[in-house]
């Protein structure tokens, strides 16, 4: 074993000087860029979804390599996304939540932006990139990240607002939101001003620069609400998403801990007079299958937008990654939105494309990822000096996740590569005030982590003491364990079998010792 890992470290080893001869050579290095959808589960033809409309990601699939369990690590939108673009899981940042700066509440780390313009690159953010507010320092880490300000559209304000038409016309805060662009503010929707800004600021680097660019470019779909032109939602006749899963039940042996009463959904105005039962539901099945449909037709919009931004790249010269920045329950399990540790809340599209090792059918790698895993291999899918792995957190530039590099150059992998992820609740059981989906740093009081590994996901919910980031291991609140060979949808929650009991000790031992003291 160590043996093939020496042979595989010096075939590697020798790969990256060659790269590096070769790149020396080249007169300039490729672009890169970075596309975050919001709230993205792999509802797309090219991992193998029929319902859906996506034939601009699935032609740009086609040139890729396409990793078919690749992993979040907390399903929600600022922990996974500053995880993502400093490369560190949400226990080195301590941000579970919206309200902290990395920079100012845990270490300045460097950034995989930063380290590109460190780089000698150009760097720039389109959209929702960081998530805006205090977690980004209300600049989206501009300067450190980004050579000039972020741009946000200006019809982001909007996201919250009443904006839907009823059948009256009267404007609502709906969750199911097709619209005619003209009754919009501006006219617009944000996803198209940060399109229209990315295609712009391509164009502009074309002619006349010496430096490379990163660009980040960020769509705000198909985050809810489902705000999209109204011509997208006829691609998908309603009857196809009555029967969407099976499995439509709250799972007999889920920990009260494990279950997220997707209050976000039951706030908007289409929602909020359907009494809806707290907080197990169910959503009645007309309004589940108008979710999916509304969700799967969010998506068919976002693809269509991320067609026209594709067009106007010079894909010969650069490395695209797509992504989601993690997943969202339709219905599976009697579950909605995203806030848990199950497979549909975690599991994300993660795409590569990169001109320097060029497929012509999707290259599908089925081995466990990380987004954690996007930093390292950017940087050597650019050529720039490999990230190292960090050893502690006084180390300010280096990256928790491994590099997909050698994947993608087709040596495969020696270890068994597993996915951590964790969510905070405040207590065992769902609340609606304060909503139990969103728990406040200093409110955390129990910490679900969850390892997927090639067969099983495992997750333990533990104590957790917010105000020194400990946990106790032996202070459990929940345990899950389920089998993906039998159970893909983790309905059947096996820890109470005692046939599994090697297994769990092994897969507790595991996460542990991934999660660390
Ligand atoms: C953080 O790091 C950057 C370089 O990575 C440096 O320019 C900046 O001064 C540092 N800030 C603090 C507060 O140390
Ligand atoms: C964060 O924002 C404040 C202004 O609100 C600014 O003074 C500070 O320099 C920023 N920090 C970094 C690291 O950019
Ligand atoms: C969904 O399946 C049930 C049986 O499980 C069937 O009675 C019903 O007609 C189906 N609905 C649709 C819209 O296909
Ligand atoms: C919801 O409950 C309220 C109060 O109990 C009732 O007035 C209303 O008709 C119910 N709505 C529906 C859609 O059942
Ligand atoms: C963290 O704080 C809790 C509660 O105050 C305490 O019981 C625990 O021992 C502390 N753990 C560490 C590692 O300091």
């Amino acid at each position: 074993m160590t043996c093939i890992r020496l042979v595989l470290r010096l075939l590697l080893l020798s790969f990256f000087s060659l790269l590096e001869a070769v790149s020396q050579d080249r007169i300039r290095r490729s672009n890169v860029v970075l596309v975050i959808f919001d709230d993205l589960r792999p509802v797309l033809g090219a991992y193998g979804d029929s319902l859906a409309s996506t034939p601009n990601l699935d032609a740009f699939a086609q040139g890729s390599h396409v990793f078919t369990r690749a992993y979040s690590q907390q399903a929600l939108c600022a922990p996974s996304r500053n995880s993502l673009l400093t490369g560190r899981r949400p226990d080195t940042l301590h941000l579970y939540d919206f309200y902290s700066y990395w920079r100012t509440f845990s270490g300045n780390f460097t950034t995989l932006p930063q380290y590109f313009k460190e780089h000698g690159y150009y760097t720039y953010s389109c959209g929702k990139v960081f998530h805006p507010g205090l977690s980004s320092n209300n600049t989206d880490d501009y300067p450190l990240s980004w050579s000039a300000p972020a741009f946000r559209p200006r019809t982001e304000q909007f996201m919250n607002s009443p904006v839907c038409p009823d059948r009256e016309g009267i404007l609502r805060k709906n969750l199911i939101c097709p619209v005619e662009l003209q009754t919009q503010p501006f006219k617009t929707l944000p996803d198209i001003e940060s399109v229209a800004e990315a295609m712009r600021f391509v164009e502009s680097r074309k002619h006349n620069h010496a430096e490379p660019f990163f660009m980040a470019m960020g769509f705000h779909k198909p985050h809810i609400n489902f705000r999209f032109p109204k011509q997208f939602l006829s691609r998908f006749p309603l009857q196809k998403f009555y029967n969407y899963t099976e499995d439509r039940l709250k799972p007999p042996n889920m920990p009260a801990v494990a279950w997220n009463p997707y209050t976000d959904v039951r706030a908007r105005d289409d929602f909020k007079h359907s009494n809806i039962s707290f907080p197990y539901g169910p959503i009645s099945q007309h309004q589940a299958a108008q979710i999916r449909q509304g969700y799967y037709a969010s998506v068919a919009y976002v693809d269509d937008l991320f067609g026209k931004l594709m067009s106007g790249l010079d894909l010969d010269n650069t490395v695209v990654v797509v992504l989601g920045d993690h997943g969202w329950s339709l219905g599976e399990h009697a579950e909605w939105a995203k806030y848990s540790n199950f497979e549909v809340a975690l599991r994300v599209p993660l795409i590569i494309r990169s001109p320097q090792f060029p497929v012509t059918k999707p290259k599908y790698h089925h081995d466990v990822s990380e987004l954690l895993d996007v930093f390292p291999t950017l940087v050597d899918l650019a050529g720039l000096p490999p990230l190292s792995t960090c050893r502690s957190n006084q180390d300010l530039t280096c990256g928790e996740g491994k590099s997909l590099y050698p994947q993608i150059m087709g040596l495969g992998t020696a270890d068994e590569h597993v996915a951590l992820s964790q969510y905070p609740r405040r207590g065992m059981l769902p609340t609606k005030h304060p909503n139990s989906d969103k728990p406040k740093l200093r409110n955390i009081k129990i910490m679900g982590y969850s390892l997927r590994t090639d067969l099983y996901r495992y997750t333990l919910w533990v104590r957790f003491h917010a105000q020194n980031f400990s946990r106790d291991w032996h202070d459990v609140y929940g345990e899950e364990l389920y089998d993906h060979r039998l159970d893909s949808g983790e309905e059947f929650n096996l820890v109470p079998l005692p046939e599994f009991d090697d297994v769990r000790q092994r897969l507790r031992r595991r996460l542990m010792e991934v999660v660390g003291s």
